[in-house]
């Protein structure tokens, strides 16, 4: 182990100090990540970034030395999820007292010092653009002083670090490509928690893309709040509006369609998706180029929030219900076979009944493949939150969320039994959780299938032909 942490340290980090790492070795480090899946890659970075300081992770709270939680506030149902666990968290400490419990990601920065100073339930609190000061947050415990790093950047991107993968199947993995978001729905608290929006060099990557493939990894995830706003420009990707660029200026830069391109170039083996695209954002040039390359997959998260144009404006989503009508029928008119999904909120401020029906509406209009569907929860200090009534009655908000649920439902279900009789590619990601003889894997639509085993392995590409399928899965044969 101490030869191991020793060149982890060299290659990633190279400025440990030998007695840190000793310090350190074998300490034992556990994550738990909540939230979005920018939070699973972050948790990926806090890893590479504690590894190469000579800590070890584990899976098992047990054996734990560092205990880190990286949170979400996007939801109040969220944040109690959080804070069930660090009453668990802290019941463990009662027994080994030496435990250090840390509270990282968006819950950190929303509550800056409450949790340490008043509240007292955890012993360090770090930011989403802290993670580079953890060693020294943890140094600072050891120590007996408080550690607090919740100071937000405009540059930070973590491009230089290499994610230890945690949990990982070897076949699929996310490479964050841009941080922050400077949308300021009214509604979110992601502006707050994550800070400006910034996009990572695209030289990194690409760099990080290809390593994944050379390893063996077949899918790469990019992410970001909103990936349509990628830009890079000149050599330190300094933001500009696009528009406001010269013609040489805008040959020069990489928008997220090139981005895209260049990525999907590496290998036809290698997928690749991305999330979350912004309906005021996706370019025809993107659809393009996502309709040029069989690897990149055919499905789009594109959130619309609410099929009423009275709702996006309240919600500064930047989009009319017709704009976004618009971008559907242009991704059908390109990719006729592209699935899309949706983020939609329940019982936003003033939503009326007839908002309510619009949102219904859009859903008919589209049929989406799979949704992400919520009440709306206040957040704190969000522009709704100042600015208007949280005025929809709760049990109106739940029967308007289940009428959106069991449409959503009945659209997967038709969409799924219209697979049934047809043949997809799908990538095997790992065993069924059914049965130790079938493997479970992706469509390019992101449709999630199962089959019986037979000599396949997990990485491989199958054609499977779909035999059968429920809500949210098809069932199906492995042909040649
Ligand atoms: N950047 C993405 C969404 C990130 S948050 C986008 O703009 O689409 C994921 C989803 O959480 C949002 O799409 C929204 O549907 C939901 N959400 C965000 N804030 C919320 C709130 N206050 N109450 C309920 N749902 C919320
Ligand atoms: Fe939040 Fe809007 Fe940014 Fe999405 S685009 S993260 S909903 S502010
Ligand atoms: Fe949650 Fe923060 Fe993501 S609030 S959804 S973890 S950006």
């Amino acid at each position: 182990m101490e030869f191991q942490n020793k060149v982890i340290d060299e290659a990633v980090q190279g400025t440990a100090t030998v007695l840190e790492s000793k310090n350190n070795e074998g300490r034992k480090v556990y994550i738990e990540s909540y939230g979005c899946q920018m939070n699973f890659s972050d948790s990926e970075i806090v890893a590479s970034i504690l590894t190469g300081k000579g800590y070890q992770t584990t899976q098992h709270l047990e054996e734990a030395d560092v205990v880190l939680v990286n949170t979400c506030s996007i939801r109040d149902k969220a944040e109690q999820t959080i804070r069930q666990r660090l009453t668990v968290f802290n019941k463990e400490k009662k027994k080994k007292p030496e435990l250090i419990i840390g509270v990282l990601g968006c819950m950190a920065e929303r509550l800056k010092t409450q949790l340490l100073e008043e509240e007292k339930i955890v012993d360090i609190v770090a930011g989403p653009d802290a993670y580079r000061d953890l060693p020294n947050l943890v140094a600072q415990v050891d120590e007996g002083k408080r550690a607090v790093n919740v100071i937000l950047s405009k540059e930070e991107t973590y491009a230089d670090i290499s994610p230890v993968r945690l949990l990982s199947n070897g076949v699929t993995a996310f490479i964050s490509i841009t941080r922050g978001c400077d949308n300021m729905c009214t509604f979110c608290v992601v502006p707050f928690t994550r800070g400006r929006e910034r996009s990572r060099n695209p030289e990194s990557i690409l760099a990080e893309a290809q390593d994944l493939f050379n390893k063996g990894f077949r899918e790469v995830t990019l992410l970001g709040q909103n990936v349509d706003s990628y830009l890079w420009y000149g050599e330190d990707g300094l933001k500009k509006n696009y528009e406001t660029l010269s013609e040489e200026e805008k040959a020069q830069s990489t928008t997220f369609a090139k981005l895209m391109e260049k990525v999907a170039l590496i290998s036809p083996q290698l997928r690749v998706r991305f999330s979350t695209s912004h309906p005021k954002d996706i370019t025809d040039e993107f659809l393009e180029v996502m309709a040029k390359y069989d690897n990149i997959c055919k499905y789009i998260h594109l959130p619309v929030q609410s099929g009423s144009n009275c709702i996006l404006e309240l919600m500064n989503r930047g989009y009319t219900r017709e704009w976004y009508m618009n971008r559907i029928d242009k991704i059908k008119e390109i990719m006729p076979d592209c699935a899309i999904s949706s983020d939609i909120i329940a019982g936003f401020c003033t939503e009326t009944e007839e908002d309510h029906q619009d949102t219904l509406a859009m859903m008919d209009y589209v049929k989406y493949d799979f949704g992400y569907m919520f009440n709306y929860s206040e957040r704190p200090n969000t522009l709704a939150q100042r600015k208007f009534k949280d005025d929809v009655p709760q049990e109106v908000k739940s029967r308007r969320l289940a009428e959106i649920i069991a449409k959503q439902n009945q659209h997967s279900l038709e969409r799924n039994k219209a697979y049934v009789g047809k043949t997809f590619e799908v990538l095997v990601e790992k065993t069924s959780k059914r049965s130790e003889n079938e493997l479970a894997g992706r469509t390019s639509q992101n449709t999630v299938v199962v089959f019986p085993k037979e000599n396949y392995n997990i990485g491989d590409y199958v054609t499977v032909f779909i035999t059968d399928c429920t809500g949210g899965t098809l069932l199906g044969k492995a042909v040649g």
